[in-house]
């Protein structure tokens, strides 16, 4: 069962993101044990341990931890799309508008979007914009890219059957898919279908331990075994080889035996905030389609003329700290470091500063 040191009343209630958790005494205490050796000449037996274990959680031949999301999707994306190539992928997508561009300043990727509202795959849109082998005058697609959840699409989780046609349409063309899993967990435990189901679907994922799971630190790589060893090369060529990195994969591994299953509290906190915030705002959140552990608002929708900023500075004001999407669009995040009590104040606090 999950620990719940970490809530303290006395602090504010910080929903601007699942990354914002801090190690547990649990969780320090596995770090301070680990044993750990050097991971640039994979001595070290508690990050190979992780990587096995998450490579079989995700039925994988092998996975490479790395120390953030935005990493392992560069090495992810590189392996799938030479330079020059595209990879597709919808419009909001994490790869696409947070990661600064680094597919394409480091490695040459260049890219088109399709829109959905909540960031799903939109098979007929893909398949106009897929072009396997556009000659020598247009760009060709090598990849295309899906998030699951979608972050920015708030927390929405792919249809299975969405995936299992995407594959089928792009391996009959020899595009690879790439699946950017950082909540993958929480796509499972929305749906029941277990995360190597959904990694079926991809040649190469990426999935984190740092946000919803609560780990300080980490992120990995995982897939065919060859294409782990070269992202393996390209980690260190770009300077992210880590010596006794066993510290942070205890971590990880810690969060993946304390904190997967109490995923579901953090949906349960979510779909609650969702549903008292529609009841003062109406159009500001459909609740039915809070999936996992993100809300966003849409002022504008519920008819609210004050921006997101000064709402999110009114909230800050009051001890509940929420992300701004847009002029009117706030993101709600849930995670271990905030309980039930936590959310049902957030709530009131939103309430009156939505006024
Ligand atoms: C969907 C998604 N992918 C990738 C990342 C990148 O993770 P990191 O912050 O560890 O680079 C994030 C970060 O929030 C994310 O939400």
């Amino acid at each position: 069962m999950a620990e719940v040191e970490n809530t303290d009343r006395d602090r504010p209630v910080d929903l601007r993101s699942d990354t914002v958790t801090t190690p547990t005494p649990g969780m320090r205490a596995a770090m301070a044990r680990a044993e750990v050796g050097d991971d640039v000449y994979a001595e070290d037996p508690t990050c190979r341990a992780l990587e096995e274990r998450v490579a079989d959680l995700l039925g994988t031949e092998a996975a490479l931890f790395t120390v953030t999301g935005s990493l392992a999707n560069l090495l992810g994306v590189r392996a799938l799309v030479r330079p020059g190539a595209e990879v597709l992928c919808e419009a909001r997508a994490h790869i696409a508008r947070a990661e600064l561009g680094a597919h394409a300043a480091v490695f040459g990727v260049t890219s088109r979007t399709w829109s959905h509202p909540r960031g799903l795959v939109d098979l007929a849109a893909v398949r106009e914009l897929l072009a396997p082998d556009a000659g020598p005058y247009f760009v060709s697609t090598a990849a295309v890219s899906v998030e699951n959840t979608h972050n920015f699409g708030g927390g929405s989780v792919q249809p299975l059957d969405s995936l299992r046609a995407l594959r089928e349409l792009t391996a009959a063309s020899g595009v690879g898919v790439h699946l950017d899993g950082a909540r993958l967990w929480h796509a499972s435990a929305a749906t029941g279908v277990a995360p190597g189901t959904y990694a079926a679907c991809a040649d190469l994922m990426s999935v984190a331990l740092s946000k919803g799971l609560g780990a300080p630190v980490g992120s990995l790589l995982a897939g065919p075994a060859a294409a782990v060893a070269d992202a393996r090369v390209w980690r260190k060529r770009l300077g992210a080889g880590w010596r006794q990195a066993g510290v942070l994969a205890a971590a990880g591994m810690y969060a993946l035996d304390h904190h997967l299953d109490r995923v579901p509290e953090d949906h349960a906190n979510a779909r609650a905030l969702a549903d008292r915030l529609a009841d003062v705002a109406p159009g500001i959140v459909d609740p039915a389609g809070v999936q996992t552990n993100i809300v966003v608002l849409d002022l504008a929708a519920a008819g609210i003329r004050t921006g997101a900023a000064e709402v999110a500075e009114r909230a800050r004001a009051a001890g509940v700290l929420v992300s701004v999407l847009g002029p009117a669009a706030l993101r709600l995040v849930t995670h271990l470091d905030v309980d039930e009590a936590g959310c049902r104040h957030a709530g009131e606090v939103l309430s009156t500063a939505l006024k």
